[in-house]
């Protein structure tokens, strides 16, 4: 097939057939499809849209393009959690181990932060010594004898979109739902997963700003899960201001081992256990909501969780001791607090700029190349429709140098809005999607 063909289909609004989808993205990840061409076919697809049949022509084109894991022979249900990203988000770092801890395998593949929200490897690798990148065949190994994997992807899985998503990332073509969507299930699909839920994140601090979008996302990926005998289950959590209190990567790893000990702030531990709930029913651990919430409290009150996760960090090269003493992780040079500039009530604590405010600290990446330091981040302690006295420390500024606290200053400022009074925040967990349709979130 001459590439010009597909990428003047895509632009005149056409449709190609499954077998057409298979060629083009088989050719891409040969090299026979030049990445200009493939940056002028996603345009054409972020604008004129994918239809369902070539949604899921493209995500079964993509996992055809590398190897699967084959996990069958753990014996036991093999569940993973994905989330669209977001700002102050650790809570793959708490739910992997705890997850495992009640007998589930966790095979976690995450990614690294993107545009102004963290990723899950940044935030491991400030654990000194931690390894992501592990080959396949380490993951399996690490899974058969501790039941977890938290692993970056390798380039035997899903190498097309690895090189989509780079030139997506390059050509502002990351917001359109269907290439998302199959971005997002090529990979899980590879895991060789008996069931996947997904943190879909809303408001303003998400990929996709409006609702409509974000349950056509989740609808989406419900769906191509169906396709391929993998049940997802899909929560709709709140990104209107950060999750938990921590923003930057060693801040949150140090956030996250406080959760899996019993001490984390109360929103982490809520989206926690709703998407652990969820991974326990998914996993025919328990049917009764109620019950996989009380097995997630004991397992952090036991100790069981924080024992994992030294587990894991000891099978991944990093130092163990970090849970015992979150002191050992890497410590900016600079501390200091951020006060409130005025009486009144916090009306916003906005995602964005304290995303980006990480980046512009050190602590995010402009460039894929572009290294990260773990130190540095905001500790945030107020939420929206908190009361404040004028002087009042809002937060902590942990920066490289006095240049790094004037910045993250104007970062807060931009931030955080202190005013009269303040809109309800959005629920913490708003809609549940699964194949039976979009519900209301109900609590266990
Ligand atoms: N995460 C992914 O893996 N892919 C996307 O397209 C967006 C978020």
């Amino acid at each position: 097939m001459d590439p010009r063909d597909a990428i003047a289909q895509k632009r005149d609004g056409k449709r190609l057939t499954a077998a057409e989808w298979q060629a083009f993205i088989r050719a891409y990840a040969a090299g026979e499809v030049t990445d200009y061409q493939m940056s002028a076919f996603l345009m054409a697809c972020f604008l004129r849209g994918l239809d369902r049949e070539e949604t899921a022509a493209l995500t079964q084109a993509m996992l055809d393009s590398g190897r699967r894991l084959d996990l069958a022979h753990l014996g036991r249900p093999r569940i993973d959690k994905h989330s669209t990203g977001g700002v102050g988000d650790k809570v793959s770092l708490v739910l992997a181990p705890l997850v495992s801890s009640l007998g589930v395998a966790v095979p976690m593949m995450s990614g690294r932060g993107l545009g102004h929200t963290g990723g899950t490897l940044d935030k491991l690798e400030a654990i000194p010594g931690f390894r992501t990148r592990l080959s396949l065949r380490e993951a399996t190994a690490e899974l058969e004898a501790i039941g977890c994997t938290l692993i970056g992807q390798t380039d035997e899985i899903a190498p097309a979109d690895r090189k989509m998503y780079a030139l997506r990332d390059a050509t502002a073509t990351v917001e359109a739902i269907p290439l998302i969507a199959a971005s997002i299930m090529s990979k899980k699909l590879a895991e060789g997963l008996t069931g996947l839920v997904l943190d879909v994140k809303r408001g303003p601090g998400a990929f996709l700003r409006d609702l409509d979008a974000q349950l056509e996302l989740a609808q989406t990926m419900v769906s191509l899960g169906a396709d391929h005998e993998c049940p997802v289950v899909a929560l709709l959590t709140a990104m209107d201001r950060p999750l938990g209190r921590a923003c930057g990567n060693a801040l949150e790893t140090e956030e996250a081992i406080q959760a899996l000990r019993g001490d984390g702030p109360p929103d982490l531990m809520e989206v926690t256990y709703a998407l652990g709930v969820e991974m326990l029913r998914l996993a025919g651990i328990t049917a009764d909501a109620g019950d996989a919430r009380r097995r997630l409290e004991g397992a952090v009150a036991s100790g069981a969780a924080a024992g994992q996760f030294q587990r894991i960090i000891e099978a991944q090269g990093g130092n163990p001791a970090v849970v015992d003493d979150p002191a050992l992780l890497p410590q900016a040079a600079e501390c200091e607090f951020y006060t409130a500039p005025r009486a009144g009530v916090v009306a916003a604590v906005r995602p964005r700029p304290i995303g980006y405010g990480v980046t512009r600290l050190g602590g995010g990446r402009t460039k894929t190349a572009d290294s990260v330091d773990p130190t540095v981040g905001f500790v945030i302690t107020v939420k929206p429709g908190d009361r404040v006295e004028a002087g009042q420390p809002l937060a902590s500024i942990y920066a490289r140098d006095a240049r790094g606290i004037a910045d993250g200053r104007a970062c807060l400022d931009e931030a955080v809005a202190i005013a009269d009074a303040a809109e309800p925040p959005l629920p913490l967990v708003s809609h549940r999607v699964s194949r039976a349709g979009v519900e209301p979130y109900a609590a266990a």
